[in-house]
């Protein structure tokens, strides 16, 4: 019989004396100047961790190890089908490629606190560019690939980078990506211009450069190491960001999540072990992308500062070639575990569901699936379970928060597992379910989930330069708490159940997209008098964005004509990652008498879910014409 987990008394530590539990963490970490104090509640919006301590991030991820012997073990296994490659690099490679990286980024005149803006596919070089900001104490903002010019500008405007990393190209399975042209179309959008771009280029379309303004990355890191230039690890202060992170907001305009670095190396230090349960010198799988949190905690930072092998795939969990290409990398790779988004469990599922694309690989090392970035359907995780033989590991966190607030900790020993819940709180998140008023509510009773202040180490101290927006999204609603936005509830034995957003925020294929983002999209098209966009079910992505959209009186153009200009204008200002596929021209939009748009209601009309007419509605027959309209394109 497994013997009981440790976590009861590991969560009950952490509540009887927070300092002396993350005090204990840090001493995992290597510390220029060592914390002498633990918390500091008098600084930031909440209070601050490590205050007055001073570290480095790349040397405890990377120079540590190979000091410690760790030399000619594998950091990185990188495995792209996309482009048929395959490359083991070492702790010592990986030692060599970022500090001649990081010479590189001085020369071009970085130094510490400095930003730097990455936008870069799943390539060894994105993780060489974040580790070698992070030596030299410059902070790193990494952008999705999936993201359109104008997003990509949005960031470089809010975070002003010296200078923009960036690959020639991404590789789609069935397009390359360019990134240049949008990366150019970026920096003219910007009013902040970055005094250099470094760009790798990618055999698969080479990039024209600017003059000046461009300088080709291997020629550049050649240089720097035929003149024999290595930069060392710069101490920065353990508060200072390692990097900023933008989020969808409630709005257009991103929020740059805030990370600093001696907290976050203490929280991600802690959970390879205790969370993850995986030890040094074991190979660990993140199928993430380095654009989103997922992968900057546990593709780089998590398993790197553990002395582990990450995996650094370049591919999609089906079509790249088929159904069984995460099994054919556990067994390759010897990962013991994989974390990944239950949309591409249920992408290989349709395609294999009886799994048989298993066969034939060797999984035995394999312990543990990880599952994360949106509700993990009880269908789906069965489905892993049985597949599989191995526990799978729904859990639950943000952006903001950095590593998960509620999981199953495997380290510690598992709980029994409850499908449709991430199972119950790590040390640090004291989980609250608050009502409207901002009162606890019993257990097994719906409300927003929150957490009681202060957030633990690893999770934001503030928005970038933005202390004020903080308090107001975070901190305004329910004094004394951080509001997660997720609703949900706690039940009788303390299992946490996410269901959902309590804002306008949807999470399509995992990633994580605003309504009110692509509503100021389609309100600026000049056809468009009003719209309203929800995310609608989705049996593959979880949810897909949905647009509805009055047109103006007197509008020559045919309605479905503007409906695939409102698409393509989607893609065009925030990226093809939206998928946005579906305008639908309306004659009217669902209204309170006040004039507030019913997308509640819209959307369970859209997911065919029960409804109930809302008793303070304008006129209830638009309602009628809402779901006729739905109808027609076989939805409702
Ligand atoms: N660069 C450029 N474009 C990208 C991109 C990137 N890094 N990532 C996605 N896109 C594009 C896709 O090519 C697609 O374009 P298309 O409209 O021309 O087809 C579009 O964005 C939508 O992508 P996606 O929603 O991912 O759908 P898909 O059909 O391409 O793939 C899955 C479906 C399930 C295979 C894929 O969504 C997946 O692997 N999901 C897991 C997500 C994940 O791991 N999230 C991390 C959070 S933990
Ligand atoms: P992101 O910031 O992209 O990581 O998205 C965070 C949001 O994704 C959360 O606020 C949740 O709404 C959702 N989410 C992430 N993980 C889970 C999970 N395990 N269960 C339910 N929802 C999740």
């Amino acid at each position: 019989m497994a013997s009981p987990s440790r976590y009861p008394e590991t969560y009950a530590a952490w509540q009887r004396d927070p300092e002396a539990f993350w005090g204990d963490a840090a001493q995992a970490i290597d510390w220029v100047t060592p914390p002498s104090r633990v918390f500091s509640p008098g600084e930031g919006p909440y209070g601050r961790w490590f205050v007055g301590a001073e570290v480095n991030a790349c040397h405890n991820a990377v120079d540590r190890h190979v000091a410690a012997g760790r030399g000619e073990q594998a950091a990185i296994l990188y495995d792209s089908p996309v482009t048929g490659t395959k490359r083991r690099i070492t702790y010592a490679e990986l030692l060599d490629e970022v500090a001649s990286l990081a010479a590189v980024l001085q020369d071009l005149g970085v130094g510490r606190g400095d930003r730097v803006v990455l936008y870069m596919p799943m390539v060894p070089e994105a993780l060489f560019a974040m580790l070698a900001c992070a030596r030299i104490g410059a902070v790193h903002s990494v952008v999705f690939g999936g993201f359109a010019a104008r997003e990509l500008a949005a960031r470089i405007e809010d975070a002003a980078p010296k200078v923009v990393l960036a690959a020639s190209c991404g590789i789609e399975p069935a397009r390359v990506v360019a990134y240049k042209p949008l990366l150019d179309e970026a920096c003219r959008l910007s009013s902040h211009k970055p005094d250099s771009c470094l760009i790798l280029q990618r055999p698969q379309a080479v990039a024209e450069m600017v003059e000046a303004r461009d300088r080709d990355w291997a020629e550049a890191v050649a240089q720097a190491r035929t003149a024999g230039r290595a930069a060392p690890c710069v101490p920065v202060a353990a508060t200072d960001p390692l990097y900023v992170l933008y989020t969808s907001g409630t709005t257009g305009k991103p929020k740059g999540v805030v990370r600093d670095t001696g907290g976050y190396l203490v929280a991600l230090a802690w959970s390879m072990p205790n969370l993850y349960g995986v030890a040094p010198g074991e190979t660990y799988w993140c199928a993430s992308d380095v654009g989103w949190v997922v992968g900057h905690s546990y593709i780089v930072y998590g398993p790197l500062l553990h002395g582990c092998t990450t995996v650094l795939y370049e591919g999609k969990p089906v079509g790249t070639p088929d159904a069984g290409a995460f099994w054919r990398v556990i067994a390759e790779t010897g990962a013991v575990a994989l974390f990944t988004a239950p949309t591409a469990l249920r992408a290989v599922k349709k395609e294999d569901p009886e799994a048989r694309l298993m066969q034939g690989h060797d999984l035995s090392r394999f312990r543990t699936l990880f599952l994360a970035g949106e509700r993990a359907d009880p269908d789906t995780v069965a489905w892993a379970e049985r597949a599989l033989g191995v526990p799978v590991v729904d859990h639950w966190w943000q952006t903001e928060t950095g590593w998960p607030i509620a999981a199953n900790p495997v380290g510690l020993g598992a709980l029994p597992v409850k499908h449709g819940s991430p199972t119950v709180p790590m040390p640090g998140w004291d989980v609250q379910v608050l009502d409207e008023s901002g009162k606890p509510v019993p257990a097994d009773t719906m409300g927003t989930i929150a957490i009681r202040l202060p957030l633990p180490p690893g999770a934001l101290p503030t928005l970038w330069r933005q202390d004020e927006r903080f308090r107001e999204s975070y901190l305004a609603t329910y004094p004394g708490y951080y509001n997660t936005s997720d609703a949900g509830f706690l039940d009788r034995d303390g299992y946490v159940y996410v269901m959902g957003r309590t804002d306008d925020i949807i999470n399509v294929a995992g990633h994580r997209l605003s309504t009110g983002g692509m509503e100021e999209v389609l309100a600026s098209h000049p056809a468009v008098a009003e719209c309203a966009v929800i995310g609608i079910k989705d049996a593959l992505k979880g949810e897909a964005p949905c647009g509805f959209v009055v047109l103006k009186a007197g509008v020559a153009k045919a309605p479905d004509v503007i409906e695939r200009e409102l698409v393509a204008l989607v893609r065009e200002r925030i990226g093809p990652v939206a998928a946005f596929r579906l305008a639908l021209t309306v004659g009217r939009l669902p209204k309170t008498r006040s004039g507030k748009i019913l997308r509640g209601t819209m959307k369970k009309i859209a997911d065919g879910d029960a409804w109930t007419m809302p008793p303070t509605i304008e006129d209830p027959a638009v309602l009628d014409e809402i779901g006729a309209s739905l109808r027609e394109r076989g939805l409702g």
